[in-house]
């Protein structure tokens, strides 16, 4: 596995998906019961701006940097920048939460945060990072084996984060449809976010067309694109597929896309929120 994330940090990607992320959990918090959140491919938890890897790409500068300097409309941005800001307490932009750390830090007391990570020094620093914090349990090992092994999780009501390197290419979304199709079976109920990137649009097809198919009761897609999405060698974009998703985050995410778009994108850049299925 080639795949490091450090150079990839805060990047467009990581600004949709993390926004996501936040809407989704904070949606959960608007019940008091406690949620579970499973983080299948969970990173390192927090990465430095100002390592080699990071300095080399510039990618952060492009993604995070702009957003933290624009002045958003949209509650799920404004709600983005606080986390960030609260990593970054000086006001200088040093530090990029990953995901396990942007869920644990919305979590309450009660809620449960389980990662897993297959890179051993990852996992390693991702499980020194939650030491203190009971809330949080780290796996080092493969985040799909994790659908089988810990759904449904206890708490039973809450959320699944899938997000794959996808460095095999297409047959990691295919893996991705069966691991949903499993989890799904396993947990109808969970919500279900998984994000894929976006090169060329025709390559999607399929996949789009099977999972509209999946069991959920609403399926929901958010996608951004910094760029058009016609070169098969670049990130062009990302979008997160979401089932299950909880009440009004699509209608935050409708105020949300537009502004993104504005502040991301080149000439061409565009922005979509649809549902594949609503009941
Ligand atoms: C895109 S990064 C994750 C970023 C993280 N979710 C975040 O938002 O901060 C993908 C991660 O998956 C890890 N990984 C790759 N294959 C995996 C597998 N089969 N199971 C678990 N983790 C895996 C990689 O080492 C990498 O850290």
């Amino acid at each position: 596995m080639n795949y490091r994330h450090a150079f990839h940090a805060g990047n467009h990607a990581d600004v949709l998906k993390h926004i996501v992320l936040l809407a989704l959990i904070d949606a959960l918090k608007r019940k008091d019961t406690p949620f579970s959140v499973l983080d299948t491919h969970a990173g390192r938890g927090r990465y430095s701006l100002h390592d080699d890897a990071a300095q080399r790409t510039g990618e952060a500068e492009g993604g995070v940097g702009r957003v933290l300097g624009m002045p958003a409309k949209a509650a799920a941005i404004t709600r983005y920048q606080q986390a960030i800001g609260a990593c970054n307490s000086d006001g200088h932009l040093r530090i990029y939460p990953g995901s396990p750390l942007l869920a644990a830090m919305a979590m309450r007391e009660n809620d449960r945060l389980s990662c897993r990570e297959a890179q051993a020094d990852e996992a390693r620093a991702l499980a020194s990072l939650f030491a203190h914090d009971r809330r949080v349990h780290v796996q080092h090992g493969d985040g799909w084996a994790a659908i089988k092994a810990l759904l449904p999780p206890t708490p039973r009501r809450g959320l699944v984060l899938i997000d794959p390197p996808y460095e095999a290419q297409l047959a990691e979304f295919d893996t991705a449809l069966t691991t949903l199709t499993e989890g799904l079976r396993r947990w109808p109920q969970g919500v279900f976010a998984l994000w894929y990137p976006i090169k060329r649009r025709r390559d999607l097809q399929p996949f789009l067309r099977a999972a509209a198919k999946l069991s959920a009761k609403n399926i929901l897609l958010a996608e951004l694109l910094v760029r058009p999405d016609d070169s098969p060698l670049r990130l062009n974009g990302s979008g997160m597929l979401l089932l299950n998703p909880p009440w009004q985050v699509d209608a935050e995410l409708a105020a949300a896309l537009p502004e993104l778009a504005h502040v991301l994108g080149e000439a061409g850049a565009s922005q979509r929120l649809e549902w594949l299925r609503r009941e």
